[in-house]
């Protein structure tokens, strides 16, 4: 039976590896605005979560997670390896992010995602989260997208 994945906080020398997944799997058409620096900047980050996902002790996924002070966090990325998709892994990342942030006090928790990726907005309503409005022009002026939230409240 294959072992489970581990998923923890990330160390600051995760950084560059944690920046290339999400320049090659989140940022990609875009600009590489989550670089080696503002990863690590976000390791360091009091009111922010950086997890990663390990499967057999190589880093496959992440997923950063913001407290803002208005009670509700902010998922900004997450990404699986593309070989370990459809697997349950991003579901046990994002389960551990949405633990974590109702350890924290939030009681909802709210997202923007390309409107273009429409896997993820698939992944993220099939665990609970509702779509909102449109932003257009979110990324870089050019991409629009799609709000999503669930309030932590209503699915244990
Ligand atoms: C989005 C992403 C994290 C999902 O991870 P994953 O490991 O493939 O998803 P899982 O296998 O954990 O799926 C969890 C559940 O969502 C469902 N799901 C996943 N993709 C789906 C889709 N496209 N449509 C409908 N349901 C979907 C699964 O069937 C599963 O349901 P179950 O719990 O009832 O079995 C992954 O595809 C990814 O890294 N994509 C690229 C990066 C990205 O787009 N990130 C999001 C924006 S920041």
């Amino acid at each position: 039976m294959p072992a489970p994945p581990t998923i923890r906080l990330a160390h600051r020398a995760e950084a560059h590896a944690i920046a290339r997944m999400s320049r090659d799997w989140i940022e990609h058409g875009l600009g590489w605005s989550w670089t080696t620096q503002r990863v690590a900047q976000a390791v360091d980050d009091a009111s922010t979560n950086v997890a990663v996902l390990l499967k057999d002790e190589r880093l496959e996924g992440f997923g950063i997670m913001q407290y803002p002070d208005d009670g509700a966090a902010h998922l900004v990325l997450l990404a699986v390896s593309p070989l370990l998709r459809h697997r349950g892994m991003g579901k046990q990342l994002l389960r551990w992010l949405e633990h974590s942030a109702r350890l924290a006090g939030s009681t909802e928790i709210r997202l923007e995602c390309r409107a273009d990726n429409v896997n993820a907005i698939a992944f993220y309503q099939h665990l609970g989260y509702r779509q909102g409005g449109m932003v257009g022009g979110y990324y870089e002026g050019r991409i629009d997208a799609v709000r999503l939230h669930k309030h932590m409240a209503a699915t244990p």
